[in-house]
């Protein structure tokens, strides 16, 4: 759905990405995780055919970005760093306005708007004027337009940035409502939103690509076998017990009603040490990915250049 091969810009002589590629496949959401500055907004204009490289070359449905710009746009909703709201029209003129600029036939373009304002709860000012709303309702304007004219992809850089948490939370639960609906690469230099939202991400740092991988496979390349937390109401010891006799699980440590298992990476290996707890009636109040480990991760990987 959106193949990028060995995308360079350079802004005068400073390279802000270096030879980035990378696939996306049709219904995939991917997390593009970088610290600030690290070329992730760079990369997006490109990819939506604002800006263009200084080389390398990016497709969408087999379209090139700048030979077939049409076909492109038509297909993607951008939601850039700075939503390009006009502050003076009216939320749902407005999204109307950008429904027909992106060549929705105009018999679906009221339906199409509707569902843009359900999905983005912006029922209560849909007659207001945009810029005497909050930044959370702008925002939420923003991802509105972006998906107005329901584009096969959604193109999202930094949607959560300035939002309160509850606010954040609401974005979330309709990213989770989007996934499965439209292909999506999602930008963010905050880890738990690649957490709670992306099957798949790819870390960049200084405009190149230090890793690539599911979340999961991530944690697992880079501790050697992650690790699993556990907490059970009785049988701690017993259930450590049985954990270590299972196999691809290297060790465990318990203390207190938790237990810390390592080496318990794969699915599979997740699944028995449930069906472990379960059949030990340790009583399981919580499984989780210690997500320390992960930002662990995220820190070896952008600090190095
Ligand atoms: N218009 C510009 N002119 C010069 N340098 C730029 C411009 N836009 C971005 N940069 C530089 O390119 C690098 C990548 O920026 P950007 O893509 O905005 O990163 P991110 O979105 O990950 O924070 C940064 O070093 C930034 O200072
Ligand atoms: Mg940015």
């Amino acid at each position: 759905m959106i193949e990028i091969k060995n995308l360079t810009k350079c802004y005068g002589d400073r390279k802000a990405i270096d030879n980035l590629s990378f696939n996306v496949k049709k219904g995939e959401v991917v997390g593009f995780l970088g610290p600030n500055g690290a070329g992730k907004t760079t990369t997006m204009k490109i990819i939506t055919g604002f800006m263009a490289p200084t080389s390398g070359a990016v497709k969408i449905a087999g379209f090139d970005v700048f030979e077939d710009p049409i076909e492109v746009k038509r297909r993607i909703g951008y939601l850039p760093e700075t939503p390009p709201v006009y502050g003076d029209m009216v939320v749902k003129e407005y999204l109307e306005f950008v429904a027909k600029l992106k060549g929705v036939p105009s018999e679906n373009v009221k339906k199409l708007v509707d569902r843009a304002i359900e999905k983005t709860q912006l029922g209560q000012v849909s007659h207001r004027l945009i810029q005497n709303l909050s930044k959370g309702f702008r925002q939420r304007v923003g991802l509105a337009q972006a998906i107005a004219s329901d584009p096969e992809i959604l193109i999202l850089d930094e949607p959560t940035v300035g939002l309160d948490p509850r606010q954040v939370a609401e974005i979330r639960t309709l990213l989770k409502e989007l996934r499965g609906e439209h292909t999506i690469i999602l930008s963010t230099h905050i880890l738990p939103e690649v957490q709670a939202t992306c099957e798949r991400v790819i870390i960049i740092s200084s405009g190149k690509i230090v890793a690539e991988d599911t979340l999961m496979g991530l944690g697992q390349k880079l501790t050697g076998g992650a690790s699993v937390q556990l907490r059970v109401r009785r049988h701690a010891d017993e259930l450590a017990v049985l954990l270590r006799s299972l196999k691809g699980i290297t060790s465990v440590d318990v203390a207190g009603q938790s237990l810390r298992v390592h080496g318990a990476g794969s699915e599979e290996i997740i699944e028995a040490v449930s069906e472990a707890a379960v059949s030990k009636r340790a009583g399981l109040l919580e499984l989780s990915h210690p997500a320390t480990e992960l930002e662990d991760i995220f820190i070896q990987l952008t600090s190095a250049n």
